[in-house]
């Protein structure tokens, strides 16, 4: 049975209003760009009703056309066809891809060191204030860079030429993929109660209709230092439990959760400095809360479609050469990102 006909038994007339609020909003961005909450929301309350079938559905409709293949070597290496076909297997059953191959000891360095000399947030104590914390008298379970910030980095531009992560996503999503955004998230040893704010609680994400993330562990993620923690396989359509996708876009306790899945579904990523995981974050996943040291992490995130959350346009106003010529040249993958 096509996925579309397991969406129709499931279709009621309760989700029509979403249905018709979410496809004119979409229709709409098409022509404005403009961000659209009430559009927005019915994305949320769709995927919750339809256990993901109805955005997938979306995506199947309003897939781009690829642009060919590139073989280049990226940071990590060099992947073949069939690596890359390895990789695709794993994302659409599991949800995530740990690489073998690390990100150079030079760039993780690099990316240490430009996060403790930036400014952060500290999450859900003062979100709007970007200042110098000192890591090591902490006031939260995490902290932020800005987006600014980061977009602006060399080694982050680097990362976001990069052809191999870019294939991956173009794969994933059978469609050209568009660099979305990154994060960097310092997380010290604070409390060891999960923070529902630090996203250290079962949850998925929800910011577009398709997208995937690339992880960079900057940092040693063993037991202790807070690693990430998902559901395999709770990425696909009809693999969430209603019980729980009908307290809506919540976050979930672990008893909760694990009521519904055996242990062998809930995978730990733990990983030395340098390690890289691509994942589908619609997974159920979380982080955790560090017991030592200090956890740095950054997501890559690319998107099947611009469609979705308030997100605001990466401005680059200090690109390297190669990145300012790279953004001319790839205008649709650089299309949420603005050279100034
Ligand atoms: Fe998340």
């Amino acid at each position: 049975m096509k996925l579309i006909d397991l969406f129709r038994r499931k279709k009621s007339k309760e989700i029509d209003v979403d249905i018709n609020t979410l496809e004119q909003g979409f229709e709409r961005f098409k022509i404005d760009k403009k961000y659209n909450e009430q559009a927005f929301f019915s994305m949320i309350n769709l995927y919750c009703k339809t256990n993901g079938f109805y955005l997938e559905d979306l995506h199947l409709r309003n897939k781009f056309n690829k642009n060919t293949f590139n073989y280049e070597d990226g940071l990590l290496g060099s992947f073949k066809k069939s690596d890359y076909n390895h990789i695709n297997t794993i994302l659409n059953t599991d949800g995530y891809y740990k690489f073998h191959n690390k990100l150079n000891k030079n760039t993780v360095s690099n990316l240490i060191d430009f996060a403790n000399k930036s400014e952060t947030i500290a999450v859900g104590i003062d979100n709007s204030n970007y200042r110098i914390y000192d890591f090591n008298n902490p006031i939260s379970n995490s902290y932020l860079l800005s987006r600014n910030d980061l977009i602006n980095n060399f080694d982050i531009q680097k990362l976001i030429m990069d052809p191999v992560f870019r294939n991956i996503a173009r794969e994933y999503f059978d469609s050209e993929p568009i660099f979305d955004f990154p994060v960097l998230m310092v997380s010290p040893m604070f409390s060891i109660h999960p923070s529902d704010a630090s996203a250290q609680t079962f949850h998925f994400d929800l910011d577009r209709v398709k997208w995937l993330k690339i992880f960079v562990y900057l940092s040693d993620v063993n037991k202790e230092n807070g690693p990430h923690y998902y559901i395999k396989g709770s990425h696909l359509p009809g693999n969430k439990p209603k019980e729980l996708l009908d307290r809506g876009y919540s976050r979930i306790s672990d008893i909760d959760m694990m009521n519904f899945y055996d242990d062998s579904s809930l995978v730990e990523v733990t990983g030395e400095a340098g390690s890289v995981i691509v994942g589908d974050t619609k997974c159920w996943h979380k982080g955790s809360p560090v017991k030592e040291g200090c956890r740095y992490v950054l997501q890559l995130q690319y998107t099947a479609n611009l469609f979705g959350g308030d997100i605001k346009k990466n401005i680059v106003t200090n690109p390297t050469e190669e990145f300012s010529q790279f953004v001319n040249k790839n205008k649709f993958f650089c299309s949420n990102i603005q050279l100034v």
